[in-house]
């Protein structure tokens, strides 16, 4: 059967992405930020996974107020870069691995976790600038992907423990897969950040830092933190970080912390890289 090898967290941040893609990554501000992906990218090199499954959100790029899925799961065998303004992202586009897809909608929905199925849609920096953090620049991306869009943009999100409680399903799920794929879960955005209005460029990295250990250490007490929590703490923003959850569920209760990095400031964001195996 196919199996889940490993598990990474990072933010999602734009500029990254505007970084690597013009060559900037050496220049006085990125350096230190890039200096620190070399352990995730070699462990995800080494891994070689066949398929990642990347939980994200949609800026609303695919999706708008028009319609709002809580959890939308990309069926589609290719996934287009989206163009968010300033052109798309020259990076390959995504290939997904529909049969795998299918599979995950049939066992989800069964076990109870009603997700949207989308046919065709474009990916926006929630999911392209977590794979250049993990693969940098390949001609095409090493392996296959599901994006699975939470909706954290118009309230009310899911709550940290419906997303935990996904994320055990998606193990279920993977489980009871016949095929031998081995399988990468990410769990994207956050971490503390505040894009808007008065409390704009809120960062709080002693929060943040609380928040991995939990995850890392005792998921069921981080599952348990609530929508205000993350608001006050970690920004308007920081609500991405429910999405952490679902990459954290599909892991064994008991993992290794294999690496951690963040970085402050990167844009308006604390910056977080994690990579987690089963124990
Ligand atoms: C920034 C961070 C985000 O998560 C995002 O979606 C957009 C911008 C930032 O820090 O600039
Ligand atoms: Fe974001």
């Amino acid at each position: 059967v196919a199996e889940l090898v490993g598990a990474i967290g990072t933010s999602h941040i734009p500029a990254v992405g505007v970084a690597i893609d013009k060559g900037r990554t050496q220049d006085d501000y990125w350096k230190p930020y890039f200096d620190k992906l070399p352990p995730a990218r070699e462990w995800m090199a080494k891994l070689d996974p066949d398929v990642c499954i990347v939980v994200y959100n949609d800026h609303a790029t695919a999706f708008s107020l028009e319609l709002i899925p809580t959890f939308a799961l990309g069926m589609a065998e290719r996934f287009g870069i989206a163009d968010e303004g300033f052109g798309p992202r020259p990076v390959p586009d995504v290939m997904g691995h529909p049969e795998l897809a299918w599979h995950l909608a049939e066992s989800l929905i069964l076990d109870e976790f009603d997700m949207t199925l989308v046919n065709e849609m474009e990916v926006d920096h929630g999911l392209t600038v977590p794979l250049s953090v993990a693969y940098g620049q390949p001609d095409a991306w090493p392996c296959r992907v599901i994006p699975l869009a939470v909706n954290v943009v118009q309230y009310p999100p899911p709550t940290g423990n419906r997303c935990f409680r996904l994320g055990q399903a998606i193990r279920r799920a993977i489980d009871s897969y016949p095929g031998d794929e081995r399988i990468v879960i990410f769990g994207t955005g956050g971490m503390s950040h505040q894009l808007q209005a008065q409390r704009a460029g809120l960062i709080n990295a002693e929060w943040d830092t609380r928040f991995l250990d939990l995850l890392v250490n005792d998921p069921e007490a981080a599952a348990k933190i609530p929508h205000v929590e993350y608001l006050r703490e970690a920004g308007s923003e920081g609500i991405e970080l429910v999405m952490w959850l679902i990459m954290r569920g599909a892991m064994n209760p008991d993992v290794t912390e294999i690496y951690r990095a963040t970085h402050v400031p990167t844009s308006n964001t604390h910056n977080g890289l994690l990579v987690l195996e089963n124990a």
